[in-house]
């Protein structure tokens, strides 16, 4: 449907939403990235446009198809991820469920780097832009809700927790990715959602149960839209 015939608690809002691994050139065969299929960003966007937000979903080359009434921006790199946010703002929210890698290949190969017999590679890395942390430190034009993840194996609140306050972003939604929860790569989530209120456990549940339960929180945070 239209944007003008959106409607639901989140019509009239714009959100922009990361989803996907970024891939990081080494040469024109070879990449380096994060684990990620999109799926739970895949959700999300899902669950906000269903909601009857305006949603740019800037994804990186993801397994998971992009949800069907969402604004699609596909990207590569996490250079090319940082601009297209930056393009999409001004929004309500943004919600930055993508794997970015943390680190380019500084100058990639031209051409095709050979195997050479008794000799190595080195790859230079540069640290890539934070995104999440550039648009929560805007002073202009900053979204009124920004929304991390954080993916992490061990200490998950603590780290989650110093994660939130270090990136200047409202809410983490922190998971245990842990070999040992099955969750890295599977249907089902088991996030806690860090804010000012604390932390709020939820109980393991598919993503997609997951994207509707933020969603839902979103729009009550975001409130009705005022005109
Ligand atoms: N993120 C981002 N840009 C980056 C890195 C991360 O926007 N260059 C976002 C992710 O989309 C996620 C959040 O920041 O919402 C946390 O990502 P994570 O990789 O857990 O945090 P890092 O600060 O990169 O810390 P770590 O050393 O644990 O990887
Ligand atoms: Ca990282």
């Amino acid at each position: 449907i239209g944007k003008a015939l959106a409607s639901g608690p989140l019509a009239g809002r714009r959100i922009v939403v990361t989803s996907g691994p970024t891939h990081e050139p080494i040469d024109p065969v070879r990449y380096i990235a994060n684990r990620s299929s999109g799926a739970q960003g895949a959700a999300l966007g899902d669950a906000l446009a269903g909601l009857g937000a305006e949603v740019i979903f800037v994804t990186g080359p993801a397994e998971v198809p992009p949800p069907k009434g969402v604004k699609v921006v596909k990207v590569d790199t996490a250079a090319e991820m940082r601009a297209a946010v930056m393009d999409a703002l001004p929004a309500d929210a943004a919600v930055f469920a993508a794997a970015v890698a943390d680190w380019r290949v500084e100058q990639p190969a031209t051409g095709k780097i050979k195997k050479t017999p008794d000799s190595l590679p080195t790859l230079q890395f540069a640290e890539n832009p934070d995104i999440l942390a550039d648009v929560s430190a805007l002073r202009e034009g900053r979204p009124g809700l920004v929304v991390g993840f954080a993916a992490e194996t061990d200490d998950v609140l603590a780290n989650a927790t110093a994660k939130r306050a270090r990136k200047g972003c409202d809410w983490i939604v922190a998971n245990d990715v842990s070999p040992a929860t099955g969750i890295m790569g599977g249907q089902e989530n088991m996030v806690t959602l860090i804010s000012d209120d604390g932390a709020d456990a939820w109980p393991r549940m598919g993503k997609d149960q997951v994207a509707r339960k933020l969603a839902a929180k979103i729009a009550e945070a975001l409130g009705p839209v005022s005109r």
